[in-house]
């Protein structure tokens, strides 16, 4: 039997979790919502038999899921997979996210793309009018090109600096070796022109703007889950 939620996340987390099935292979996120997921579906596989495969966004998530007896295997195993469940840092009215926080986002661009269903767990904090409300945009860039790359968003308006360790005496990397630019942009740029922006700026390895991605957004609002659907999305 499923827990009681303690919280929302953890609310939203569960309802995910019951939307796996048998046989599925499941992309596992990153991040606080994605660790009450990872739990959940770990719960199911023990008590209800529940026969899944996962991918993980992180090396934290794996350590996590495998920690719990998940199969973990390499997205090198897989071109598709079924269902993506990830949390994000900031949502918008057109199912736009800003993601990245915890910095792995080529792993979490590449699982919300191979999957065929992209599915967005959050409480109701995380949604906001527009991209970069709360939060400057996460940006990988190879660690070669950093100053060449800060320098080009500069150059279209956009300010801030890499990102550094918790202790802040050290540059955070990602799993994948690059460093993160933490950058804000004027307010008023349309995030379509942002998303092209960053997306064209030479060295960059990935960002945190998923747009067109999310299949389903579940949000959790006092213990009430709602559910918004992307008929968009192929
Ligand atoms: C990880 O890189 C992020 O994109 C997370 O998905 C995001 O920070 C959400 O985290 P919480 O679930 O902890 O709020």
């Amino acid at each position: 039997m499923s827990l009681t939620p303690i919280n929302d996340k953890q609310a939203v987390a569960i309802h995910a979790a019951n939307i796996v099935k048998n046989g599925m292979v499941v992309g596992l996120g990153t991040g606080s919502t994605a660790n009450y997921f990872i739990e959940e579906l770990a719960r199911r596989q023990a008590q209800e038999n529940l026969k899944v495969t996962t991918i993980a966004s992180s090396t934290i998530s794996m350590i996590k899921a495998q920690s719990l007896g998940l199969n973990v295997i390499a997205l090198t195993q897989v071109s598709e997979i079924d269902l993506y469940v990830d949390g994000a840092d900031e949502i918008t009215p057109e199912m736009s996210l800003l993601k990245g926080r915890g910095y792995d986002l080529v792993l979490e661009k590449l699982l919300a793309k191979a999957a065929k269903q992209f599915l967005v767990v959050a409480d109701k904090s995380k949604l906001v009018d527009r991209i970069g409300t709360n939060f400057a945009i996460p940006i990988e860039v190879m660690p070669m090109a950093w100053k060449a790359a800060k320098r080009s968003l500069e150059a279209a308006g956009g300010m801030g600096d890499l990102r550094q360790n918790v202790a802040k005496d050290g540059l955070s990397i990602s799993s994948y070796g690059s460093l993160v630019l933490d950058m804000r942009f004027d307010k008023n740029m349309p995030e379509e022109a942002l998303n092209h922006l960053i997306n064209n700026t030479p060295g960059v390895v990935e960002h945190g703007i998923f747009r067109g991605l999310a299949s389903t957004i579940l949000i959790a609002d006092n213990g009430k889950i709602t559910e918004i659907l992307n008929e968009l999305r192929k």
